[in-house]
């Protein structure tokens, strides 16, 4: 065999072993490992969809070995699909800055539940997401905003702040407006703090530095007005906020959802007119009980529905915690309940539980299935 011949066998065995990694799936596995296109487990933790031009696009936390590899040390992973089993891996999306470069993205910060949406008026890919700056432990509390003009990225950092700073939500009376109560002067936990809690003590103490913003989700309405929902006042109280027309800050027009519900991980869709919103409790890395809230105008009021979740495993929502609800392209009233089961101890190891999620008599309802693929039609 002469040197050319070599050559090309040698390139026919790369593909052969390449694509003999790559299998195709055709149902979806909630907790396994999930491997994309390339054969290796899909890194895209506490993430979200974006339907754009006929595919789907999953922009999540891509985390590293070990427990620092829930910090950033790399960046926001995208990866895109045509029937929502077979992803490929389109690589970075926003990539951290440098260690010790000073921005407050740089490897070693915590960026968490990432979220795309488009401009359709801008032509401009926006994601946020919720940034803690390095080594500050989970104090800072702010929103982080990125853009592109391509679906994939790359993204380019604009910044982070926390929301709404001297803005009171549109749920409050005066009354609450003009209260002097301190939290130094209550007793956590009790009935009295509650209240106070409901009738704004830490919208008060954070009005002029900006409401605290950790977990949360985006959410487009059909008339194209975005929102943000994000736990706030040390994660006690949902709030949700409208984002201007370029999606790209805030107008200033919120409200607050559950006061001291201890509200985390929220997941949003309409269906038939109504909002549902579904959440977890706070319990760090480890599951919980989800909750599910309704609403007829976006702005509530909001009302408890209970557990979504039914069946063996439903007090631990299957052992993970929601990240997102992905309505089904072309599929009438089919949702997909996302979520992760995270594995701090190796970050990199969480693994996705998709599940299917009708809405049965006014009520969002989540099964548990070993595996299952999407209906034909
Ligand atoms: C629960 C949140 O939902 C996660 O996104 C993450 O912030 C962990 N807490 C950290 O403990």
């Amino acid at each position: 065999m002469n040197l050319k011949n070599l050559l090309v066998l040698a390139i026919i065995c790369t593909c052969f072993i390449q694509n003999a990694s790559a299998q195709v799936l055709s149902s979806i596995s909630p907790g396994q490992i999930w491997p994309d296109q390339q054969g290796k487990h899909i890194n895209a933790h506490g993430g979200g969809v974006l339907f754009h031009e006929g595919k789907y696009y999953w922009f999540g936390e891509h985390k590293t070995e070990g427990k620092s590899g829930n910090r950033a040390n790399v960046g926001v992973g995208v990866y895109s699909s045509a029937d929502l089993y077979n992803w490929n891996n389109e690589g970075i999306a926003l990539k951290v800055a440098k260690e010790n470069s000073g921005s407050e993205i740089e490897k070693g910060s915590i960026i968490e539940r990432p979220k795309v949406i488009y401009n359709a008026k801008t032509k401009k890919f926006v994601m946020w997401f919720h940034l803690e700056l390095k080594n500050q432990s989970y104090n800072a509390a702010r929103t982080g905003v990125a853009t592109s003009d391509k679906v994939t990225g790359p993204y380019t950092y604009v910044k982070s702040f926390r929301p709404n700073a001297g803005i009171w939500p549109m749920n409050f009376n005066d009354a609450w407006k003009n209260k002097t109560v301190k939290e130094a002067d209550l007793k956590a936990w009790t009935d009295e703090w509650r209240k106070e809690v409901a009738e704004g003590l830490f919208v008060k103490r954070d009005l002029q530095k900006g409401q605290m913003a950790r977990d949360m989700t985006l959410f487009v309405d059909d008339d194209g007005k975005a929102y943000h929902i994000y736990s706030s006042e040390e994660n006690l109280t949902l709030h949700l906020a409208e984002l201007t027309a370029d999606y790209l800050a805030f107008t200033g027009k919120y409200i607050t959802i559950e006061p001291g519900g201890h509200n985390e991980a929220p997941a949003i869709i309409k269906h038939q007119g109504k909002y549902y919103l579904v959440t977890s409790g706070c319990t760090g890395w480890d599951p919980n009980a989800a909750r599910s809230f309704v609403a007829d105008s976006i702005w509530g009021p909001w009302k408890s529905l209970g557990n979504p979740c039914v069946g063996e495993g439903a007090d631990l929502t299957f052992k993970s915690q929601s990240t997102f609800i992905l309505p089904v392209a072309g599929k009438k009233d089919t949702y997909i309940f996302m979520a992760d089961r995270w594995t701090p101890e190796n970050a990199i190891d969480g693994r996705y539980i998709w599940l299917p999620m009708t809405i049965e008599d006014g009520k969002p309802v989540i099964k548990w299935q070993d595996n299952w693929k999407l209906t034909k039609e």
